[in-house]
């Protein structure tokens, strides 16, 4: 896949949430609320992410990064912007940062019927490395998943 053009990866702002709340709640059964997004713009560990295209949103990463562990707690991409690489470029994103705040292990977790999502992290280096079952709403099993940044 080429890298897209015309993508401006920046620090998630406030007018941003608009746009970023129509991406999550067609992304997710249980999206997070605009609380959720106004707490890891104020959190000192957080470091979330928007990809602009053009002067619109078209995804967003949250990182949370503190002392050796980073996680990844949300990605998204707008649907009809997906498969143009847009992730790819929000998680190599991500990955710079934890190693820049000195993060060693990059975790996350993800639905186990997920598998787009799936194959983006085991192309971006993540393996798994354990299951909640029934961790999702009851039902589906959560997987675990790392990278090592070292
Ligand atoms: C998962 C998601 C973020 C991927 O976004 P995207 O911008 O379409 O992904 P990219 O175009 O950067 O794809 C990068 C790689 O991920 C994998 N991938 C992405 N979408 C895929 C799909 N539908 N099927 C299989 N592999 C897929 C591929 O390996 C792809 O590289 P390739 O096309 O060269 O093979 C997007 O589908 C999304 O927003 N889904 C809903 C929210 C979600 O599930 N987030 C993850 C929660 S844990």
């Amino acid at each position: 896949m080429s890298i897209p053009s015309g993508i401006v990866i920046r620090p998630m702002a406030p007018a941003d949430l608009d746009a970023i709340l129509n991406i999550e709640q067609a992304s997710f059964s249980v999206p997070w609320q605009r609380e959720h997004f106004e707490h890891e713009m104020a959190a000192p560990h957080s470091f979330p992410f928007v990809a602009e295209s053009s002067g619109s949103i078209v995804g967003y990463v949250c990182l949370m990064s503190l002392f050796e562990e980073a996680q990844i707690l949300d990605i998204a991409v707008a649907p009809q912007q997906r498969g143009k690489g847009i992730a790819q470029l929000l998680m190599d994103h991500a990955v710079a940062v934890a190693r820049e705040k000195k993060a060693e292990v990059l975790a996350l977790e993800v639905r186990s019927t997920n598998s787009s999502a799936i194959t983006l992290y085991e192309r971006c280096g993540f393996v798994r490395t354990g299951v909640r079952e029934k961790y999702y709403e009851g039902r589906d099993d959560a997987v675990l998943m790392e990278k090592c940044l070292r």
